[in-house]
């Protein structure tokens, strides 16, 4: 059982989670937790193209920079994310003008302009975020329309060539979706990996994003990170939060049985996380913090409590099952 002196820290594999630069900045609670229980961040926010690349000329450090100054300063590792997304183009990107040899330049001048900016303190990349839709398909995004699905392996060659070292990771969500998906999209991932590694391409892991659900099968979720661990490759989960109201119910309160049920479900992850080999576990990454500061009531309007730590930044259920997880 956990005690005042428990940490995440204390896990076998690293564990952590994305942090807001904002907060950072403003709230002392939420720093303090950080520095106390987690050995690895990953940036929300802060390096996504809109805020670090925001005009064609211009880049915007603030924020990934004071994130990865306070990392260091606490011996926390850091994981970038995202070198190359769908969403939160600036409109200056929106806008552009040119041919696949000035989008190529586009893509390479970002990606590297960015990558050796933080080379040796910025240990991994989120390389590709969300290339696939759900039923398996690429998603028709700008860099598919001006550069073809071969701008994946391209975006991995860049990175790579500006950091020799760094740990390059595809990353997405949905890899644990259930029967009714037909295992499409994990399997587009398994099959993307696999040829970008028969080509030599430098990628180094899979990111399980695993936004997921108290609902969700464990069988599921177990498919996900054995397939994924199958292919040699690290595999990171990347994003996780486990939430409690998926059916939208408005009046939802939190409540001892679902506290119960959600750790349940952080146990059973970790559990599965924790049989797969030693050295592709790249560790576990909750996106936020605290269920005050996650995405997950703020983008889905509802009543929700997905992460281990409440509001009032103290432990739930969930903290201890991470570690029951272990046993
Ligand atoms: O900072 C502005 C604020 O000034 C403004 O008043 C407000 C009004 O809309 O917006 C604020 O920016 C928001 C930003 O989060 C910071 O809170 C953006 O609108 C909002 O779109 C943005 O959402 C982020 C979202 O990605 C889109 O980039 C979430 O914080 C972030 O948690 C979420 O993270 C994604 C991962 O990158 C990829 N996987 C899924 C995950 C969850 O959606």
């Amino acid at each position: 059982t956990t005690t005042a002196d428990s940490s995440l820290k204390q896990l076998p594999f690293p564990f952590g989670a994305a942090i807001s630069a904002e907060l950072l900045r403003t709230d002392p609670r939420y720093k303090a937790l950080i520095i106390r229980e987690f050995k690895s961040i990953s940036t929300e926010n802060a390096m996504k193209f809109g805020i670090i690349h925001p005009l064609e000329n211009t880049y915007n450090w603030t924020d990934g920079d004071e994130i990865v100054a306070f990392a260091q300063a606490n011996c926390i590792r850091v994981h970038g994310h995202t070198l190359n997304w769908y969403q939160d183009a600036p409109d200056w990107l929106k806008n552009f003008d040119g041919d696949k040899n000035a989008w190529e330049n586009l893509l390479k001048t970002h990606i590297q302009t960015i990558v050796k900016h933080y080379k040796g303190k910025v240990t991994s990349w989120d390389v590709v975020n969300e290339a696939f839709e759900d039923d398996g398909r690429y998603r028709n995004s700008i860099w598919v329309q001006k550069l073809g699905t071969d701008y994946i392996a391209r975006a991995f060659q860049y990175a790579h060539e500006a950091d020799p070292v760094a740990l390059l990771f595809y990353n997405d969500y949905g890899q644990e979706y259930g029967y009714e998906y037909k295992g499409l999209k994990r399997n587009a991932i398994l099959a993307l990996v696999n040829e970008l590694k028969s080509r030599g391409v430098p990628i180094n892991g899979i990111g399980l994003q695993m936004h997921t659900k108290y609902t969700q099968s464990d069988f599921d979720i177990s498919l996900a990170i054995s397939t994924a661990a199958e292919t040699g490759l690290k595999v990171h989960i990347s994003e996780l939060d486990v939430a409690l109201n998926p059916n939208f119910d408005a009046t939802l309160t939190f409540s001892p049985s679902l506290d119960e049920m959600q750790a349940s479900k952080y146990k059973a992850i970790v559990k599965l996380y924790n049989a797969i080999p030693k050295a592709q576990q790249f560790g576990i990454t909750t996106w936020n913090v605290t269920d005050k500061d996650s995405w997950v009531p703020v983008f889905f309007k509802r009543p929700d409590w997905p992460l281990p730590f409440n509001a009032d930044y103290h432990r739930k259920a969930a903290y201890r099952g991470i570690f029951d997880g272990l046993k």
